[in-house]
């Protein structure tokens, strides 16, 4: 059993805070090696066309998550600073309410063929629908690892566009279930053996065969209740407001309040969506990318989700129970996998899935949106309190006395001393290292 509860893991070095998830979550030495070793070259060649090397990024352990009453320690790879701490605060805030309960739909894909040159679309969407068994038998009839899994097509819908740039046509929609795979070459398969069926039965011409994105019919949601009490802000991190003072502490009610009022700005107002959607998807990508799964594809999906009244809005909302604790809730389409593509063979993708101990897609999506949550929380607490640039700044000047050539334990007090001054620049950093070193 996992424990997601690793206090003081910050200030660890590398090297313990490796052999403590290792202790935590029972990986061994060789799997904690994935994280740390690079993406082996042969891999590399056989991923994508003219590599010539690979590119890294941090991997970093938010904590404290419990997703339907379970433990778990989730791989995040992220470049910008301040969201894998903010995903473990909130964690932990959570936790207090009990963690995160997270739901997953059926792992159902949309598989589109576009229909051209029909003479009465109502007549070819009449003769789809009446052939759907037909139809769907035939599918099923190749050979595919999903299929022995107990995957295969489950039905087949029709839509008829009425107005494009080449007028009216109809859209086939074939309904897949893909199991524990992302699953974008089962659909593209499936499409392309039934576009010949669906030439021969409507006397069209198939043009597109491909999946959709916006997989609607595979969504993930994870709500959360936060005890009032534990939302009362007193700084960053629990530590004080602000050294100076110019951060006053805020009640808890005032800051659930303060994040159900951020949350309106963005349910109204698709400037704002974007960036609170952003925020979700800071948690979201980050598991998605240490997991070898498509983040493009869950971009996709999240946005084209968010516009689906026709107004972009946010994914999340946020409310208060009968008892004045705040709520949190996010659905949203999460097409991810953990058989086939990069998850299977990226190294360091297989050992997330492990210290996640996740056995389903439909796991790993529910933890995923529990992340999404929880990081939207986290940029809405700081927001409504203290704003996003005191927490962002002490990472941020962190990264400014690297890129001045600081090193050990120069990169804190350098840092430390350009957050105390509020001048956070590189020429200031190689100032301060100067003076250190000579
Ligand atoms: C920054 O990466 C994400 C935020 O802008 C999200 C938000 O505004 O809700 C802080």
């Amino acid at each position: 059993m996992t424990n997601s509860r690793i206090p003081g893991f910050y200030n660890l070095t590398l090297e313990a805070r490796t052999a403590k998830l290792g202790d935590a979550a029972g990986l061994t030495p060789f799997e904690l090696g994935r994280f740390t070793d690079p993406l082996p070259t042969d891999i590399a060649l056989h991923m994508v066309e003219n590599v010539v090397g690979t590119y890294s990024l941090p991997l970093g352990i938010a904590l404290n998550f419990i997703v339907n009453g379970r433990d778990v320690l989730v791989p995040m790879v992220i470049e910008e600073p301040s969201v894998v701490a903010g995903a473990s605060f909130m964690a932990k805030l959570a936790r207090a309410g009990g963690g995160f309960t997270a739901t997953s739909t059926e792992p159902l894909m949309i598989g589109q063929l576009q229909v051209l040159d029909l003479e009465d679309l109502s007549i070819a969407a009449e003769q789809v629908l009446v052939n759907k068994a037909e139809m769907l038998a035939h599918v099923d009839t190749a050979e595919s690892s999903l299929k022995s899994r107990g995957g295969g097509a489950r039905d087949i819908e029709v839509r008829i566009i009425q107005e494009s740039h080449i007028g009216r046509f109809l859209v086939v929609h074939l309904i897949y279930d893909v199991r524990d795979a992302m699953g974008a070459n089962a659909v593209n398969t499936a499409c392309e053996r039934l576009a010949p069926r669906i030439e021969a039965l409507t006397g069209g011409r198939v043009h597109l065969k491909i999946l959709s994105n916006l997989t609607d019919r595979r969504m993930a949601k994870a709500t959360c209740t936060i005890p009032v009490k534990e939302l009362e802000f007193v700084g960053a991190d629990g530590r004080e407001a602000s050294p100076k003072g110019d951060v006053r502490p805020f009640s808890g009610e005032e800051v659930r309040d303060g994040i159900i009022a951020a949350y309106a700005f963005a349910a109204a107002d698709p400037y704002r969506a974007a960036t609170h959607n952003k925020g979700i998807m800071n948690g979201v990508d980050a598991v998605v990318i240490a997991t070898g799964n498509d983040w493009r594809a869950i971009e996709a999906g999240a946005h084209a989700y968010a516009a689906r009244t026709g107004k972009y809005t946010s994914l999340s909302t946020w409310g208060k129970d009968k008892d004045g604790n705040l709520v949190g809730t996010l659905e949203m389409p999460m097409a991810v996998g953990i058989v086939g593509g990069a998850t299977k063979v990226h190294p360091a993708a297989q050992a997330a899935l492990k210290l996640m101990s996740v056995k389903t897609a439909n796991e790993l999506a529910e933890i995923i949106v529990a992340v999404g949550l929880a990081q939207n929380m986290a940029a809405l607490r700081a927001l409504a309190t203290e704003g996003i640039q005191r927490g962002h700044m002490s990472l941020h000047a962190r990264q400014v006395a690297i890129a001045a050539g600081a090193e050990g334990e120069m990169i804190e007090k350098i840092a430390m001393q350009m957050v105390a001054e509020k001048v956070v620049r590189i020429d200031r950093a190689e100032e301060i290292l100067k003076g250190m070193q000579s």
